[in-house]
């Protein structure tokens, strides 16, 4: 189970990671509109790291 949640966290990371580009692509780009969305999805990816993280944090069932 540790290994799938471990898989998941990498995932959500690079989703993280590619959202933080495109925000900052999109800002050097003058798009706001691009920005906005690509924001907004970094933060749902953002809010699965945590979760994901916290199931590492807790004890092995
Ligand atoms: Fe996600």
């Amino acid at each position: 189970m540790r290994t799938v949640v471990e898989g998941v966290i990498e995932a959500e990371s690079d989703a993280v990671s590619t959202y933080q580009e495109l925000v900052d692509l999109a800002e050097d780009a003058d798009d706001p509109v691009t920005e906005d969305l690509a924001a907004e999805l970094l933060a749902d990816e953002e809010e699965h790291l945590v979760e994901f993280e916290g199931f590492l944090a807790s004890p092995e069932k």
